[in-house]
Parts: structure tokens; sequence; C-alpha cells
């Protein structure tokens, strides 16, 4: 037999027993951005690839050779979206959204990068993310980064390291470039041919080669800080403070330069060491100059996503749970006629409590009970040709030692009602 077809490669499927992961996920995000005043923004997953060529960067990897970019039947180039924040500040440019007022917002989504897949990098990977529009101060920066400090709070996530840097402004960059680029020269006959063509393309990224060979020389490079100007300072200091004040713990690092272009001034990532070598699951930073990049006018922005599979995976590696969604019941209807009355005795209890997780069974009596065990259901609800006749129900606790009940059909809603209200929060490990 042949094997039958496979998910296209770093690709994957959620299956059911994840599910719930994602969705309490994707729950706490919900609750947290919209507590922060974050509207949700839905956005297309293919956008025109000049759009990705002009924000993140002719010369970055993502779009150097990682972009899923395809001729439409038009011959129009499009592109799968690699990241998030280009196609929203489209959107909020093309809509005016950001027209004299601020705006907060927020996306999740499928992302797309031809990456050499391995554990914490795939090719289709999911991000949430948030960005603020029409602030140029440093609260905003503080506000986003404190927001996702609170979200590994709910979600019980500690031990992550928040790596803080500041890339300044364009201009700025511009000067220590020069700097950067006449040291390396010096130095030209130690870097590896990878950093020998970035020297020509994109020199900051140097910085963040992974070569061991090259620490020692990119330890003792010119550091970008001190070639920032009073206002670039000030921003960077004004954050630290705020910080500072609300408590939340940071390491500043000088060679953190990001992968995508469009930064200025605040960048930022949560890391842990549990993931081994894709250790970040969320990063972000200030983006003033790309609204201008992409024919706005000039709008300060900022943001960040998170990767959804790595925060999951930290989770897992700390052995959180998540929580139950709610009682779950089956009815077990045996016998054909029992088929019709169950079916009709669901539908009353899904009108009547629209919270219970409820499923209807058929089979044998043993397949039903294995089927009611598999499901993870906690009451089997037996309708037999016993209880067809005296119009009841039995009540049977598959998770609990305590005897069967037999009641009224009439009083299976006030029954499961209780029920529902006494149902302890138990949990589920990951
Ligand atoms: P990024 O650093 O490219 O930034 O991606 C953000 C996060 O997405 C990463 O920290 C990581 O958790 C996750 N991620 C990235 N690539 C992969 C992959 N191949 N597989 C799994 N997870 C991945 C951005 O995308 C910016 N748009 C963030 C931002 C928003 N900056 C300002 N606003």
């Amino acid at each position: 037999m042949t094997k039958p077809l496979q998910a296209v490669r770093g690709m994957h499927d959620v299956l059911p027993e994840q599910t719930p992961y994602w969705q309490q996920l994707e729950a706490e995000v919900r609750q947290l951005v919209r507590a922060y005043g974050y509207a949700e923004i839905r956005l297309p997953i293919v956008e025109s690839t000049t759009l990705f060529k002009r924000s993140i960067g002719a010369a970055t990897d993502i779009v150097e050779k990682e972009m899923y970019t395809f001729a439409d039947r038009n011959e129009d180039s499009l592109t799968l979206r690699p990241e998030g924040t280009a196609g929203c500040l489209r959107a909020v440019l093309q809509h005016g959204l950001a027209h004299n007022q601020v705006q907060r917002l927020w996306y999740q989504g499928p992302m797309f990068r031809h990456e050499r897949p391995q554990q914490g990098r795939y090719r289709q990977f999911q991000q949430i993310g948030v960005e603020a529009y029409g602030l140029p101060g440093p609260a905003i920066d503080a506000e986003l980064i404190l927001l996702s400090a609170r979200l590994w709070e709910r979600l019980g996530i500690q031990g992550l390291t928040l790596q803080l840097n500041t890339l300044g402004t364009p201009a700025e960059r511009v000067r220590y470039r020069e700097q950067l680029v006449a040291y390396l020269i010096q130095h030209v006959g130690q870097l590896d041919a990878d950093s020998q063509r970035r020297l020509q393309t994109n020199p900051l990224r140097i910085l963040d080669s992974k070569n061991p060979a090259l620490a020692k020389l990119i330890a003792a490079a010119p550091v970008l800080t001190d070639y920032l100007a009073a206002d670039s300072q000030a921003h960077f200091a004004q954050l630290r403070a705020m910080l500072d004040a609300a408590g939340v713990a940071y390491v500043i690092n000088p060679r953190l330069v990001r992968g995508l272009d469009y930064y200025t001034r605040t960048v930022f990532e949560w890391t842990t060491d549990l993931l081994g070598a894709q250790g970040t699951v969320c990063a972000g930073g200030r983006y003033d100059g790309l609204a201008r990049q992409l024919g706005g006018r000039d709008i300060p922005g900022i943001g960040f996503a998170l990767g959804a599979e790595r925060v999951l995976a930290v989770q897992a590696a700390l052995g959180k749970k998540t929580r139950s969604s709610g009682l779950h019941a089956c009815v077990l209807m045996l016998g054909t006629e029992a088929e019709i009355a169950g079916l009709v005795l669901s539908e009353q209890l899904h009108t009547a409590l629209p919270q219970l997780r409820l499923q209807t069974l058929v089979g044998s009596v043993k397949s039903q009970f294995r089927q009611a065990d598999r499901s993870g259901a906690s009451l089997a609800l037996i309708l037999g040709s016993d209880e067809l006749v005296a119009g009841t129900v039995t009540i049977k606790y598959l998770r609990q030692d305590r005897a069967q009940v037999t009641i009224t059909q009439d009083q299976l809603a006030d029954f499961m009602r209780d029920a529902l209200s006494h149902d302890a929060n138990d949990t589920r490990a990951i």
C-alpha cells in the first residue's frame, strides 16, 4: 500500500488533543488585549510582494530566501505573508485608521517562511501580533512590554528573559554603520562567507551571527548605543525607568539587531533556554519610519508578535495544565427506539443548557461505554428499553466512585444544571 499524502514539510496539523491548549492561549490573549484597549484586525494572508520588500528589507534573510512568492494568473507577484506588521500598517494606511488618532490593534494568523524546519521553527507558523500607531513617546513601548509580561503571568510561564536594545534612528544607524564597516574591514580575513556578503548588504546583521568563530570579533565591535543622539538616548532611558518602576526585569543586549529592517529605537525579545536554538518566543520593536517608507504620512508605530507554537512549547516544557472545558456528558442510546428518544432528549438539553458538552453515542452497549470512556466524559446518560418504558434516564458516574441514579426524563435538565454548577474545576496535563 502506498503511503497516504502527507502535509507539506514544515507545516503541521493541530490535532484535536492539542486544540484546547491553543484555544486557551487565544482566549487569554483576547481577554488581555481587550483589557488594554486593543481592537482586532483581520488581514489577508496574501499581499503584494513589493510590500514585504519595502518593509522587511530587500537584504534580509526573509526577503532574500524565505518568502513564498508566486505570480498569480495576472502575472502579479504575490507573497504569502511572512509576518504581520507590514500588512497591518498597509491596512492602517489604506483605510486612514491612524489619521489624527491613536490606534491599538491586534491580529492572529498563520505566517509563512521557507526556513529549514526544526524544533520550534516551521514553514507555516502562527503569530499573535499587537501593534500601536500614533504614539511617539516611550510610554507605549513600556505598555506593550508590560502587556506581554502580563500575558506570561496569565499563562503561568515563568523564567523568560526580556532582552532590550535600541537601534536609534536611520540617520544614527548610518553613522554607526560606517564605523562598524570600517572596523569589520580591518578584520575581513576573519569573517565567514556569509558575513563577508553581509558586509556589503546588511552589516548590522553580522552582529547577530551565530558562528562561534566570530564571537570575539563581534564582542569587540563598536556599539550602536555610543552613536545615538540625545533624543534617542532619552527615549531609551525613559523606557528603562518605566520598566524599572513597574518592576519588569530586563537585560540590555547591545547585539540585539532583529531580522527585519524596519525597526527604529526600541527593540526587544522574550527568550527562553527551554527550547534549544529557537528560544525567542516573542519579539518586536518600534518602526517609526515604516509608514513613510510605504508611501504614507509619518506615523509612529510599535508592536510585537509572539510565536504561538513556541509559547505552547514553553508551557508544555513547564508542565502547564489547561482548564477542563466544562462538564461533559454522553447519551448512551441502546436500541433503535432509544436513538429517537435520545436525540429528542439531547436537543432539549442543548436548549436548556447551552454550555453543556453533550454527545450522543450509538453502537453496541460495550462500544458505547468504551466511546464514553475515551471521550473523557464524566457522566453517562443511559437510555435503554427499561428507561424508555418508564420515561426515565439512568445516570452513571464515569470518573467518580458513586452509585448510579435513575431519574425521570423531566428531571434531567435540572439534574444537569445542578451537575454543571458543581463541576469540579479539574485540569488536564499538557
Ligand atoms: P519575528 O521576530 O520575525 O518578528 O517573529 C516574531 C516571533 O514569531 C518570533 O519571536 C518567533 O516566536 C515566531 N517565529 C518567527 N519565525 C518562526 C518560525 N519559522 N517558526 C515558528 N515561529 C516563528 C516579526 O514577525 C515582527 N512582525 C514582530 C513585530 C510586530 N514587530 C513589530 N510588530
